[in-house]
């Protein structure tokens, strides 16, 4: 099993991370103190991992009660909150209560959220099931949901408590959803750790083959760039924004094609790229450099070209409204060189000029 600390004080937590570590009774004890705990999940999670959690934390003595949420970043949403309010009062959970977040992204965003608000907040632990969950969106306490005009638009910060990271439970994803969370793993080398970008050139076939020696080192270095952004950054004052990269390209993305069609991580690869090729043009980041992220992407099976029918307006209608623009200008993450990322105020038309060029090299 690996460790990883993230140390914000009082609110400082463990990230354990290993095969099997969600039926390990000393790790769930010393992770779930509470007597009264609510597992959320959800209707495709549960019926695969609940059953076995529920009767070991029951073995230990613990109350514990299940709330399934529907699957899908369509329910990610206030009203869905409000069942997860419902039955932490129908089961009488109190302050000293925990909530265990059972699944990936959407389910810990929205379990972290309700734990932040539920009584003024009580305790939760993410318990991590997709390759995403387990790099990037259980670490760190960004928790919450989306609004019908905008993506994230309602939460609050909240540390979980601890983070157990089994990755026994990658077996059952999907191969898409697990491509998808290579996208966030090959962003933390790109803008931090050159090694780790070669690592992950020498390692990404037994990466994609799942093995698991492999799966477990590199959650284990994404996990320790997360801790250490966020130990520096937690409240995104500055560096932690450099985890957008290619984020605002891939929101746009993501928001022109109505969040069905591209995963989030999907989008987040064609967005490394372009942002990689602005990264090119604006700091003159060499073009064997931008073909070696190509490379790498291609690799992990991720799209590297917008949707065709995407126009540069589109993409400067929605980044418009990006969280990073600051002054009325939009705020993009660019890498000057492989492992080292910033954030450079770009003007529109600049913006314009730059992707109508790449759309052109698409086309030909
Ligand atoms: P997801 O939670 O929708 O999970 C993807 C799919 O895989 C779902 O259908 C889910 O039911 C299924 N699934 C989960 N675990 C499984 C398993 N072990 N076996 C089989 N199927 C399984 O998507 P995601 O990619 O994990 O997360 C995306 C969400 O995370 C978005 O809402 C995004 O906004 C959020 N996010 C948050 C942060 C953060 O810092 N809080 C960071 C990145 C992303
Ligand atoms: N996933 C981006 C962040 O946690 O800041």
């Amino acid at each position: 099993m690996r460790q990883v600390r993230v140390a914000l004080g009082d609110r400082s937590y463990t990230i354990h991370i290993g095969a099997g570590l969600a039926a390990n009774a000393s790790l769930l004890a010393d992770a779930l103190p509470a007597l009264k705990i609510l597992v959320v999940s959800n209707n495709t999670v549960a019926p695969l991992y609940a059953n076995f959690l529920l009767e070991l934390l029951r073995a230990m003595g613990r109350k514990v009660h299940l709330f399934e949420l529907p699957d899908g970043e369509a329910f990610k949403d206030v009203t869905h909150i409000q069942g997860i309010y419902d039955a932490l009062i129908r089961h009488d959970m109190d302050r000293h209560s925990c909530i265990l977040a059972l699944g990936g992204g959407v389910v810990g965003d929205m379990a972290g959220f309700a734990a932040a608000t539920y009584q003024r907040g009580i305790a939760f632990v993410q318990m991590p099931t997709t390759l995403l969950a387990q790099v990037d969106s259980s670490v760190g306490g960004k928790t919450g949901v989306n609004h019908p005009l905008g993506k994230n638009m309602i939460g609050a910060f909240k540390q979980p408590a601890s983070v157990i990271i089994d990755i026994s439970f990658l077996r059952s994803l999907p191969d898409r959803e697990f491509c998808s969370g290579l996208a966030e793993v090959i962003k933390y080398a790109l803008i931090r750790d050159r090694d780790f970008l070669v690592w992950l050139e020498e390692h990404m076939d037994r990466m994609i083959a799942r093995d698991p020696q492999i799966l477990e080192e590199a959650i284990a270095r994404s996990c320790q760039h997360k801790a250490e952004v966020v130990i520096n950054d937690e409240l995104e004052q500055g560096e932690r924004a450099f985890l957008n990269f290619g984020h605002t390209f891939g929101h746009a993305i993501e928001t022109f094609t109505g969040y069905n069609t591209w995963l989030h991580g999907e989008a987040v690869a064609a967005g490394m790229y372009l942002a990689a090729s602005f990264s090119s043009a604006l700091y003159g980041l060499s073009k064997d450099k931008v073909a070696r992220i190509k490379t790498l992407l291609e690799q992990a099976r991720l799209p590297i070209q917008p949707p065709t029918q995407m126009a540069s307006e589109d993409f400067l209608n929605i980044m418009r409204h990006d969280k990073k623009v600051k002054d009325g200008r939009i705020r993009l993450i660019l890498l000057p060189e492989l492992g080292r990322a910033d954030v450079l105020a770009v003007d529109e038309p600049v913006i314009k000029n730059q992707l109508d060029q790449i759309m052109v090299g698409q086309d030909a």
